[in-house]
């Protein structure tokens, strides 16, 4: 399937696991969709068939539920904290080991630079996984103080939610698979996992890895397929007690809907339109390539990222020309070629709604500094655009593009800038670059996000909490507040 032809140097475990018709994971066995459906998976750099799905739907979806309940019910309930902690610590090592083909194939299946997919994804995604093979021991209740001191005992027990369905998006697979497992795994919970339909191949993988580490069958469940029909029912299913989402802010509003049947608990992750200012007293140079970086990244699909650049007017055709000057700088190309600086688009869906909002913001008089076309040919390219003489109503100014394109808008002063940054729905991250400490600070705590970076962009850890304010989402990723999202606190009071 043109892998040879695309890089006879690629990774030889990658090139075989694409070959591979691919199945779904329930209780340790690989199976076909009940329906023996299969759909294909596509290269984003070419438009070619990468490899062959299985389509899974709501039948695959009751067959794995019912095993994670199980597992819950049973082994894994069991288990000792500490045994869960070195299963969780062994996958990640097994991940270390196998890096070289878990880049290669995010790289073919989602588009993304391989030296991105190496340097990024993949050691985020093992880090994660050990920072939270550590937390597995550390999941604690507490004694309290009641009232009517010496006639009561009262402590609270911190116990996994139980059941949960995870459904993630393609922008970065592996990476958001290790941000929804590792913690539920942590906690005790078991888990039905629906990769996105663009880029099963990561998760896939993974779960040969969850098998070979030794997990108990059941507690790991992988089921592929289409949101509307295998993520629809994992988020609508009765004996499910708790979904966690990442992606669209408008699917994010469907998993809600599908959860008040049963009223599991939701956690969601949404979109973003992240406000980035830069302030005349910054270090311009530093400002202009971490601008550039914070739209650019990813080709722009990024949750976070810094997609309505706001520039203190007497800089602002400076900084926008430094910004405009990377863009024209960055070397498109497939993500196989260890010289690209940035791959195609994730499908020829993603590459019709960037290119659609180009069109938009063209006809309503915004101009491009950088480019602002779609790449003719194969493959779903588009130019790293930045788009100036924009106004605040625009759809380019108010919705997620998930694209390489960044507005950029001048201001005159603090308060007038503080004001159009909190002018959007969404509110996940900011960013803010300034040489003056305590104006940073203040504009930190003004700015209505989840994230506020500071000279800096696109710095993740392990440890820091990720979410969104307002339409961005529900709840806390990564750190210790994500383990609010997959336990539960008892209360036991006992008379004495
Ligand atoms: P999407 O929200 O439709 O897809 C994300 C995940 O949700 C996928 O696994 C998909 O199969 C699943 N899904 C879709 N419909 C569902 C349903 N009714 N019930 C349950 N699960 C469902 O995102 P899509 O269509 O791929 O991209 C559209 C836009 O969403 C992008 O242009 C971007 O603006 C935004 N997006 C945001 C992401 C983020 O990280 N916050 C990630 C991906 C997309
Ligand atoms: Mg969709």
């Amino acid at each position: 399937m043109g892998i040879a032809s695309i890089a006879p140097e690629i990774n030889s475990a990658a090139a075989q696991f694409v070959q591979k018709k691919g199945k779904i994971l329930i209780n340790n066995q690989w199976s076909d969709a009940a329906s023996g459906k299969t759909f294909p998976t596509y290269d984003p750099a070419t438009g070619e068939v990468l490899a062959q799905i299985a389509e899974g739907d709501k039948a695959d979806i009751d067959r794995a539920v019912s095993a994670a309940r199980k597992a819950f019910n049973g082994p894994w309930r069991k288990m000792s904290p500490s045994e869960r902690g070195k299963l969780i610590w062994k996958l990640a090592d097994l991940l270390e080991k196998n890096q070289e083909e878990f880049a290669t194939l995010e790289t073919l299946d989602n588009g993304k630079p391989l030296t991105i997919s190496k340097a990024a994804d993949v050691p985020l995604a093992i880090d994660n996984f050990r920072y939270f093979a550590g937390w597995a021991t550390k999941i604690e209740g507490n004694t309290l103080n009641i009232s009517s001191p010496g006639k009561y005992f009262a402590y609270t027990l911190r116990e996994p939610v139980g059941v949960v369905g995870q459904i993630i998006p393609w922008n970065f697979p592996l990476l958001m698979a290790a941000w929804k497992l590792a913690p539920a795994l942590a906690t005790g919970c078991c888990v039905v996992l629906k990769p996105a339909e663009q880029t099963s191949l990561t998760a896939l993988r993974l779960g040969e890895l969850f098998v070979e580490a030794g997990f108990p069958e059941g507690v790991v469940n992988v089921v592929t397929g289409f949101g509307e029909t295998a993520g629809a029912a994992l988020a609508a299913h009765d004996d499910v007690d708790k979904v966690a989402f990442t992606g669209s802010t408008e699917v994010g509003k469907l998993i809600l809907k599908a959860a008040a049947g049963n009223l599991k608990k939701v956690s969601l992750e949404l979109g973003g339109k992240s406000p980035n200012l830069v302030f005349s007293d910054a270090d311009i140079d530093a400002a202009v390539k971490g601008s550039a970086g914070a739209i650019f990244f990813n080709q722009g699909q990024v949750c976070c990222a810094g997609s309505r650049l706001f520039v203190e007017k007497g800089i602002f055709d400076r900084v926008v020309e430094g910004v405009s000057a990377q863009a024209k700088k960055i070397r498109v190309g497939p993500g196989i070629d260890p010289k690209t600086h940035m791959g195609p688009l994730v499908s020829k869906e993603q590459l019709d709604r960037v290119c659609g909002y180009l069109e938009s913001g063209a006809k309503e008089g915004a101009r491009a500094a950088a480019g602002g076309k779609k790449i003719e040919g194969k493959g779903y390219f588009v130019e790293p655009t930045v788009l100036v003489d924009t106004k605040p109503h625009m759809k380019v100014v108010q919705e997620e593009i998930f694209g390489p394109v960044v507005t950029a808008i001048p201001f005159d002063n603090v308060e007038d800038v503080m004001v159009e940054a909190n002018n959007s729905v969404y509110g996940l991250a900011s960013g803010i670059w300034t040489k003056d400490v305590s104006r940073a600070h203040r504009v930190a705590e003004k700015l209505q996000a989840g994230t506020v970076w500071i000279n800096c962009w696109n710095v993740f850890d392990a440890s820091l909490p990720f979410g969104g304010y307002k339409q961005s989402g529900w709840g806390r990723e990564m750190g210790h507040d994500v383990l609010e999202l997959y336990t539960q606190k008892k209360a036991v009071v006992t008379a004495i």
